[in-house]
């Protein structure tokens, strides 16, 4: 094994989902929180809902091509943000950490910036409204700690648990990339990264 691939191992390998806990030091992590800082002013925060109408307690906006969306009319890649405004730039604090976990993967065109407040909470779900599974999902937590849940590709198979902190990074890839996962909850106020509290989660995929 080169160094390289060595000093890339994941710390951890949950059900088949990488983990690599601290990869971002605190200098690198307040460096991307300023990149995310300028992505949510050209593209401000919104509550999407579910297809049943329901507000999803996690706010959300995007970077890149495509950005993430739901609503009545079900979920889906939007070219734009819903007021109409371009997505902004990808960070490219982000997108170097896909280039050096995945150098032969494509580009990603989607970041996703999830917000949970205190209280927010993800349901168990795949990804799945992308065209190209054989593209890994990268995640990227900043901020508060995660009560992440991980199973497998069926919703009523076995799952487990890992809290995820600031700095750590994960990626649905090969046999996992369409395993279940959510948030169950927030340690909220467990670390002073966020002003005012709460976790940020980036989430880098290839879309088309
Ligand atoms: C997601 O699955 O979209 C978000 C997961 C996370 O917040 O870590
Ligand atoms: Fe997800």
């Amino acid at each position: 094994m080169t160094e390289e691939k060595r000093a890339h191992r994941p710390d951890l390998v949950l059900a088949g989902v990488p983990i690599w806990k601290g990869f971002l030091d605190e200098a690198a992590q307040r460096a991307l929180l300023g990149e995310v800082r300028q992505v949510v002013r050209a593209a401000p925060m919104f509550s999407p809902r579910t297809p049943g109408g329901k507000p999803l307690s996690v706010q959300m906006t995007s970077a890149g091509r495509y950005g993430w969306y739901s609503d009545r009319q079900g979920y889906r890649y939007l070219p734009h943000h819903p007021s109409g405004t371009p997505w902004p730039e990808i960070p490219p604090e982000a997108l170097d950490i896909w280039r050096t976990l995945f150098p032969a993967a494509r580009a990603p065109d989607c970041c996703l910036v999830n917000l949970y407040r205190d209280g927010a909470r993800m349901g168990l779900h795949q990804d799945r409204d992308e065209a190209d599974f054989s593209q890994p999902v990268l995640s990227i937590s900043l901020g508060d700690a995660a009560l992440f849940r991980i199973g497998g590709p069926e919703r009523r198979g076995p799952t487990r648990s890992v809290w995820l902190e600031s700095g750590d990074v994960l990626a649905l890839t090969g046999p996992s990339r369409l395993a279940f996962h959510g948030i169950d909850r927030i340690r909220f106020g467990s670390s002073r990264l966020l002003a005012g509290g709460g976790r940020l989660n980036l989430t880098l995929r290839v879309v088309d």
